[in-house]
């Protein structure tokens, strides 16, 4: 495995991040309830906390698009093909990352789960520059969360399922900064492994828990930040962002069952760090082993 490291001030800085967005993230979410008292008082906080992140998403977020690690976008230009599975995009500004593969033809359409709806009228804006007048029908954004008790019912309600789940759906699915926030982590890697067909490959760039093990890179003080953090409740005001999942871990056990995947590439980002992360792919096998 690969692995990316921060320098010590860098270290220091991703140590209070979580802090720092917290102070921004209040003042956000304290906005939007003044703004929406309904919701409040219809005790509707997953709405104030969708709603808020939005705002605060819409001006953030296109800033921290443009901090993925360099070698993400060789991956989605040379592995990114078929039928997509886009998990999370936001406010869509990831989606430049489809261009290139776009543009050389590989990409036959792409599904978008994205549950905020707050944020669909600037993901279809996103998609437009992507894919110009092609976007309605390469684009298409499913308001449903990715979890298997929400996507599920979703596709199959949409005529999505077609009968052939169990061989598989998509050729590709690409998650970016979003399997932090989806509820039942290990049952959406398994979903996601079994909606991959023979061969599809997931691609991701997402944020882990720290693993606290200095064997591994970690760092039992950063590891105790993170615990701090949610315990300060980091999660609610970030709508459901968890800083302690084990994802490149869940992904890997979802192909258990199949004796593993065919190819994984697997990059550590700030190991050491609060905010690690871990990209690259996993290819799923062209054939079931029995
Ligand atoms: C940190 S944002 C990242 C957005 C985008 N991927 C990017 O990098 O610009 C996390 C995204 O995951 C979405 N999300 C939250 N819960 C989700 C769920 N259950 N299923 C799918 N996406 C979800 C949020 O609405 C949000 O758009």
């Amino acid at each position: 495995m690969d692995t990316e490291h921060l320098t010590p001030a860098a270290w220091l800085f991703n140590l209070l991040t979580p802090g720092i967005l917290m102070v921004v993230l209040t003042p956000t979410f304290l906005l939007t309830t003044l703004f929406n008292p309904r919701l409040l008082l219809n005790f509707q906080f997953d709405k104030l906390q969708s709603k808020s992140f939005a705002l605060w998403w819409s001006t953030i977020g296109s800033c921290l698009s443009n901090d993925v690690p360099q070698g993400l976008q060789p991956i989605l230009d040379e592995h990114c093909r078929g039928k997509v599975l886009d998990i999370g995009p936001g406010s869509g500004f990831q989606l430049k990352r489809f261009k290139t593969a776009f543009e050389a033809g590989k990409i036959d359409e792409i599904y978008a789960v994205e549950p905020g709806t707050e944020m669909h009228d600037q993901l279809k804006g996103e998609a437009i520059k992507v894919f110009g007048g092609k976007a309605p029908r390469m684009y298409q954004i499913l308001s449903c969360g990715a979890q298997p008790d929400a996507l599920i019912p979703y596709m199959d309600k949409h005529g999505l399922l077609q009968n052939n789940e169990a061989e598989g759906l998509f050729d590709t699915i690409v998650c970016i900064r979003a399997l932090c926030g989806i509820p039942d982590p290990r049952e959406t890697a398994n979903l996601f492994y079994r909606l991959l067909k023979p061969g599809g490959k997931i691609i991701f760039f997402e944020h882990v828990g720290n693993s606290g093990d200095r064997r591994r890179s970690g760092s039992r003080i950063a590891y105790l930040f993170q615990k701090v953090y949610m315990m300060l409740g980091y999660q609610f005001l970030a709508s459901g962002c968890d800083l302690t999942r084990d994802t490149a871990g869940n992904l890997r056990t979802a192909a258990a069952a199949d004796h593993g995947w065919d190819k994984v590439r697997v990059v550590d980002r700030n190991p050491e760090g609060c905010i690690p992360e871990v990209w690259g792919y996993m290819q799923k096998k062209s054939k079931r082993v029995a």
